[in-house]
């Protein structure tokens, strides 16, 4: 079980009820598939990604970027049990999606470097650390279904 200060907790909740989802959301996934391009693979669907501009237009990445940041509400809402918060998403990803789970830690780091671009002197090293606390848990709940 992990344990928050109420400082990390508060840290969390003021970051979300500031975050511009679609913003960071769309700058976070298109890091992560232009940075990593094997990431691509999974998405298929949302057309061709394979230029970096087409990448940052596309809106199925705009989109889903929202989703993937909209997903991570449950956990800033369960900060107490985000292990079970996550049973059904991770085992979406595993079983339908087949998402190598390596890739949630590369998507993590993009968040990171989003909002340390977009928040400047903001992002102190404590919020930093707080992040990476919080997405080491989600990285780690999401895997969890994973055989
Ligand atoms: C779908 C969250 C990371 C690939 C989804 C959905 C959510 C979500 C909420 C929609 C589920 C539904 O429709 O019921 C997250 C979160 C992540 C994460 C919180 C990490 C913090 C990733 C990564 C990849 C990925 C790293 C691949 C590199 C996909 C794909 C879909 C999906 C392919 C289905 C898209 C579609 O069919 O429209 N994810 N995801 N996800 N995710 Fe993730």
């Amino acid at each position: 079980m992990v344990e928050w200060t109420d400082k990390e907790r508060a840290t969390i909740q003021d970051l979300f009820s500031k975050i511009d989802y679609d913003a960071v959301g769309q700058a976070t996934l298109c890091r992560c598939l232009i940075v990593y391009p094997w990431t691509q693979r999974y998405f298929a669907k949302f057309g061709n990604l394979y230029n970096a501009a087409a990448i940052m237009g596309n809106a199925d990445v705009a989109k889903h970027g929202s989703i993937i940041l909209h997903g991570l509400d449950r956990a800033m809402k369960n900060m107490d049990n985000i292990k079970a918060a996550y049973t059904d998403l991770s085992t979406l990803h595993s079983e339908t999606l087949h998402v190598d789970p390596d890739n949630f830690r590369l998507l993590s780091d993009c968040l990171a470097i989003v909002l340390a671009a977009r928040m400047g002197k903001n992002f102190t090293p404590e919020i930093q650390a707080t992040i990476q606390k919080f997405m080491a848990v989600v990285v780690s709940a999401l895997g969890r279904q994973y055989h």
